[in-house]
């Protein structure tokens, strides 16, 4: 069995308790050291054989699976690995080969960075959309569909999560901005490095002065840039799911004590 385990995003409590039981059984485990931190290899047993990813090609991943053919193996990717972390390639593999495999989800870094921010991401009536993607252009230009740019999905102006993209912040606000197409320059965004990690950074800044705020703090790599109105303090009208006066499959509405609608005063909002 090929375990494709989502280390979380960093701390090495924040991984599941799914893929804590399979790295303790695991008879191999290949992982990635630029963004998983070792402590989180403390799950696997001392028999384990450990291989570092970060200066193996697909192929040299492919070699040790196909050399082992009854072994446990753990691949473990950074935050969940569904997201950005090169599982389709092994799992084609996988499948061409005949290998059982699974995937164990992990906590993203989406999920810490919004924890680390503060912040919901969907609001309503402010964001009910969560867009999660990448700059084009530079080394990897050839992975972007057509259509996908930045750019293209700042002129909807939901929520925004931009991974791998930190080393190039004026791409990155420009694109945002889209001459006046796209989010507002005071936007707020919110930029968090290393989430979860002992050396997190997050800085709560706006579209406009993202590459003053990221060149300052010298972030390049392992950082989330989150953008959009969902990440302002201002207040926000309440959701209806625990509004008395909507019924839902769990509970039956009552007619009194509505709030529909009604800000809630922020500081309410934090204690919640
Ligand atoms: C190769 S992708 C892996 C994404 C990962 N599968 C996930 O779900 O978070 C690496 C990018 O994810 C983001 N990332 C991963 N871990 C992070 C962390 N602890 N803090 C902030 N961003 C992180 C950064 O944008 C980084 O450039």
């Amino acid at each position: 069995m090929i375990s494709f385990v989502g280390a979380g995003p960093g701390a090495a409590d924040l991984l599941t308790f799914r893929g804590a039981d399979r790295l303790a059984r695991a008879d191999i485990v290949i992982w990635a050291s630029s963004l998983v931190q070792e402590e989180v290899l403390d799950h696997a047993s001392a028999e384990a054989v450990r291989h570092d990813s970060a200066g193996m090609t697909l192929e040299d991943v492919l070699a040790i699976y196909q050399a082992h053919p009854a072994a446990r193996i753990v691949r473990l990717h950074s935050g969940d690995p569904t997201v950005y972390s090169a599982i389709g390639e092994q799992i084609d593999w996988c499948v061409a080969q005949d290998r059982e495999y699974e995937i164990v989800p992990g906590v993203g870094s989406l999920s810490a960075a919004a924890a680390a921010a503060g912040r919901e991401l969907t609001l309503p009536q402010v964001a009910q959309s969560v867009v999660l993607t990448r700059l084009g252009g530079g080394r990897t230009a050839a992975s972007m569909p057509e259509g996908e740019t930045v750019r293209a999905f700042a002129a909807h102006g939901s929520t925004m999560a931009v991974y791998l993209s930190a080393a190039r912040p004026e791409q990155l606000r420009d694109e945002l901005l889209d001459e006046g197409r796209g989010y507002p320059p005071d936007t707020p965004a919110v930029v968090v490095a290393r989430a979860t990690w002992p050396t997190e950074i997050v800085l709560t800044t706006t579209v406009a002065e993202l590459p003053e705020q990221i060149r300052a703090h010298g972030i390049r790599t392992a950082a989330l840039v989150l953008v959009g109105p969902a990440l302002a303090a201002a207040e926000a009208p309440r959701s209806r799911l625990y509004d008395p006066r909507y019924s839902h499959g769990c509970r039956r509405r009552s007619s009194e004590g509505s709030t529909e609608g009604r800000p809630i005063p922020v500081e309410k909002r934090r204690l919640t």
